[in-house]
């Protein structure tokens, strides 16, 4: 029986490569890219997957060309607007995750708004990470907790992050070809299992997204423990 991770976080990496092979600019590869988000969404909802977390904006994206990044913040936009209706048929709760400073007052009232209007929904919890980068929400949690004057333990630490309201995840995928966290979920993903996937984003599709949960079936999640500690039977139980 397939397993399927309670939490799948995902780097949506690949959006500019995937418009570059067709002749087309960088921002109709981020257009397609939330086409493969709602895809995904559905797909994720489908299998049972209870919290969903996506990097659609990091803290260094800001380094891009302005007309890349002006893009994106018109895309995220519009999103918000196009996309809640069908989050709401879904039963998608959506979370914007990053840092709010920078956006612009538009963009944060949409925010605000595509949160509120979806707070009712249970089947899946859609944590979107925008402005957001790991580093950032480690200070962000030290500092908040410094300013009330609490001390600084994992425990608090986890409650002070910006992912308080969801478990770790289960399963970190990255497409587009690269090995490498790129400052997302530094902090929650300290025992996560990480899948690769060659796949550029706007091509991830249900049967990627399977190819990677069956790949997360095959491993052995051990916590420090060893292999005999994780497949021994429960005290009282006998061996099959
Ligand atoms: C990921 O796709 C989306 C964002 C970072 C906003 P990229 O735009 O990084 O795509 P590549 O890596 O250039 O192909
Ligand atoms: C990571 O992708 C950020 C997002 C997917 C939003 P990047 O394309 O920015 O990562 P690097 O620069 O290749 O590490
Ligand atoms: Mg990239």
């Amino acid at each position: 029986m397939t397993h399927i991770p309670h939490h799948i976080a995902i780097v949506m990496d690949g959006n500019g490569r995937w418009a570059n092979r067709r002749f087309l600019p960088r921002v109709a590869g981020h257009k397609h890219g939330v086409d493969s988000l709602r895809r995904c969404v559905k797909a994720c909802a489908e299998r049972g997957v209870a919290v969903l977390t996506v990097f659609a904006f990091s803290s260094e994206n800001w380094d891009r060309p302005a007309d890349e990044v002006s893009g994106l913040m018109e895309l995220l936009a519009m999103a918000l607007t196009r996309e809640v209706p069908q989050l709401q048929v879904d039963g998608v709760r959506l979370h914007f995750v990053g840092e709010r400073a920078g956006l612009s007052d538009k963009v944060c009232a949409g925010l605000a708004q595509a949160e509120a209007a979806t707070q009712g929904n249970t089947r899946l919890v859609l944590n979107v990470c925008f402005n957001y980068g790991g580093r950032w929400d480690i200070a962000q949690a030290a500092a908040k907790l410094a300013s009330a004057g609490e001390p600084i333990t994992q425990s608090s630490m986890d409650r002070a992050m910006a992912l308080a309201h969801v478990p770790d995840p289960d399963l970190l995928i990255r497409t587009g070809d690269e090995q490498r966290i790129s400052n997302f979920l530094l902090w929650q993903c300290a025992y996560s299992e990480l899948f690769f996937s060659t796949r550029l984003w706007p091509e991830f599709d249900e049967a990627a997204l399977d190819e990677a949960i069956a790949a997360y079936n095959q491993r052995e999640r051990r916590f420090g423990k060893t292999s005999e500690q994780i497949t021994a039977p429960a005290p009282g139980l006998k061996a099959a």
